[in-house]
């Protein structure tokens, strides 16, 4: 069993599309009973809400549903339930090093460190962009899912 916690700023645009987008692949790879996937924010201004409009339908355009999931913050208490943490981008990275428990000995990376064909090392914030952000947030988080999966493939 493997526990995936996906971090950004706000847990309403990157995070959450991260948490539908890996899901969506674990399931078609029959890998999805055996993981827990979850998705969190590093800073709490939107706690409770649902995900961002646009990042849900930029993510429903390609079949992924963020309808059902809800906003929360980062807790000391997800570094004991979750074995793999990753982060968004650099600074999402240095709030959870922060947060890091000396006795943690699960793995806190950028998420782009698993995407197997970019130089690119952070999902950017979309939320003051355009449209086109959804669309290269869903771009770098589909290609990292796909390398994550291949990664824990066999492992478990
Ligand atoms: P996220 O995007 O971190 O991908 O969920 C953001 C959402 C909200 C804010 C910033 C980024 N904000 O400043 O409220």
């Amino acid at each position: 069993m493997h526990s995936v916690l996906f971090v950004c700023l706000g847990n309403i645009c990157r995070s959450p599309t991260a948490e539908a987008v890996f899901r969506d692949r674990a399931a078609r790879s029959g890998m999805l009973e055996r993981l827990s996937i979850d998705s969190a924010g590093t800073g709490d201004w939107h706690v409770g809400k649902a995900p961002d409009a646009r990042a849900r339908e930029a993510a429903a355009r390609r079949g992924y549903d963020l309808s059902a999931l809800r906003a929360r913050q980062v807790t000391p208490g997800d570094f004991e339930r979750f074995g793999i943490i990753l982060a968004m981008d650099e600074a999402n990275l240095r709030e959870l090093e922060l947060l890091r428990p000396a006795g943690f000995d699960g793995l806190l990376d950028r998420f782009l460190s698993f995407h197997p064909d970019t130089p690119v090392r952070e999902v950017p914030d979309p939320y003051y962009g355009g449209d086109q952000g959804f669309e290269q947030v869903l771009d770098l988080i589909e290609g990292a899912s796909e390398g994550l999966l291949e990664h824990l493939r066999g492992r478990s």
